[in-house]
């Protein structure tokens, strides 16, 4: 049953955070009850929101495609483990993205394996569970690859990441595509590598994968990668035998107040047909579009202050908690969580920590909001508590997992003590 004072939150990009008489819910759940009930700054996430992206990437890649979450966009254990009831596998970068998946208690035969320096314990740990594939994207994994390979005594499936250089129209530092970039493997230098993956037997060639970046919103940059990779395998018979994969990545773009996301639909066509044709299977490695829009960060208003013409609004989330904004300029829409009557005011958002670039949003136009008051940064659930730090000594946010009426924690605060607990008691002295 829909509540009548129901309404849609502008610039949710979910219908799971939203309006009802005006405050912001998130699904069943007041999050103004959250905050009273965890304490801020806390993330908050919706598991239908994220069920709902998921369906949606799978209806339009159908049945066959492999979708590999992108676990650096959100790596917590239960949003791994909501993921995995969606029915995905996981995308990882390092061994400890891969450990998460083992501790949240998730099989590991779904998994790809990308990055551009490997270690040789990573590649180990990802041979002994039986990963889906490696992303190969430098020359000098194939030895270790092989090596570990023969030691296991079974052939490493292997994908080779091409850098097509197809510019993804992104920000510059997560545009992954261009030939100026570390990622990939250049067109012009692939054959070569093909050939001496090839001649290696305890390697097997399954693919091709590209990533070109993220937060990508035209179905274009995806389409000239593959004509480019077709092109590239149509070069030589080897370039061709034997695959059964085609990883175009992630990088599907969300709204954040502005525009329109990724028509992932629109992608998925455009790729299927060219696909199928090859008998290649599609893999998708989104993040950003399963997890972004699922989250907020909720914040406290702890004073104003007026200088040199800017209204700057004081909060206790910071750039530690949501580094977004001053790493990319990105913009996230921020409403008030039960908004006050009264003439909107244009403020800067900052937080406590001691650097200019501190702050969740600029000049943007907010109802009155006075000391106690709670604000929520949307589109939070992508990159946010993934890349949380502890700077200034701030403790990372709690983050609390929201299904329908009810909610539960799903990361506690850090203590302060944990904090230090590294630097603690140590007993070693070096003299080399
Ligand atoms: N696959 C590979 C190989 C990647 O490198 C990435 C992201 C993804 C998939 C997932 O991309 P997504 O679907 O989430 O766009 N911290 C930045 C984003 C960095 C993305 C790095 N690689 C941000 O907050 O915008």
């Amino acid at each position: 049953m829909t509540p009548a004072d129901r309404a849609p939150c502008p610039g949710a990009g979910t219908e799971d955070f939203h309006l009802r008489g005006g405050e912001l819910w998130c699904e069943d759940v007041p999050v103004a009850r959250l905050a009273a009930h965890y304490g801020t700054p806390l993330y908050v996430y919706s598991e239908r929101a994220l069920g709902t992206r998921l369906a949606m990437v799978r209806a339009a890649f159908g049945p066959a495609a492999h979708l590999c979450y992108a676990v650096k966009a959100n790596s917590n254990l239960s949003l791994l483990q909501c993921v995995h009831r969606g029915g995905a596998g996981f995308d990882v970068v390092s061994g400890g993205e891969l450990q998460r998946v083992q501790a949240a208690g998730l099989p590991t035969d779904g998994v790809v394996f990308a990055g551009v320096g490997k270690e040789p314990w990573e590649i180990e740990a990802a041979v002994r569970a039986g990963i889906l594939f490696f992303n190969v994207e430098s020359e000098h994994e194939l030895p270790l690859l092989a090596a570990v390979g023969a030691a296991a005594g079974r052939r490493v499936r292997v994908a080779l990441r091409l850098n097509p250089d197809v510019d993804a129209g992104t920000h510059a530092y997560i545009s992954t595509g261009k030939k100026e970039n570390k990622f990939g493997i250049a067109l012009p230098r692939a054959g070569a590598v093909v050939e001496a993956i090839a001649r290696e037997r305890w390697l097997q060639l399954v693919g091709y994968h590209v990533h070109l970046g993220s937060q990508l919103r035209s179905v274009d940059p995806y389409a000239a990668a593959l004509a480019k990779v077709i092109d590239f395998a149509d070069g030589a018979a080897v370039r061709r035998e034997g695959l059964t994969h085609y990883d175009l990545g992630g990088g599907f773009g969300i709204a954040y107040g502005q525009g329109a996301a990724l028509d992932t639909a629109a992608v998925a066509q455009a790729l299927l047909p060219v696909l199928s044709a090859r008998g290649w299977a599609p893999v998708v490695e989104p993040g950003r579009y399963l997890v972004g829009d699922a989250g907020a960060l909720i914040t406290t208003v702890l004073g104003e202050k007026r200088q040199g013409g800017t209204d700057f609004l004081l909060v206790d989330a910071a750039m530690n908690d949501l580094l977004r904004p001053a790493l990319y300029q990105a913009e996230h829409p921020i409403v008030p969580v039960v908004p006050r009557s009264g003439a909107g005011q244009l403020v800067d958002v900052v937080g406590p920590v001691c650097e200019t670039g501190d702050f969740l949003g600029k000049r943007r136009e907010l109802p009155p909001c006075r000391r106690g008051d709670l604000l929520a940064v949307l589109g939070a659930g992508a990159y946010g508590a993934s890349m949380a730090s502890n700077y200034n000594s701030r403790r990372r946010p709690a983050e609390v997992l929201v299904t329908g009426g009810s909610a539960r924690v799903v990361r506690r605060r850090e203590t302060y003590a944990e904090l230090f607990a590294a630097e603690v008691d140590l007993h070693d002295t070096f003299v080399p």
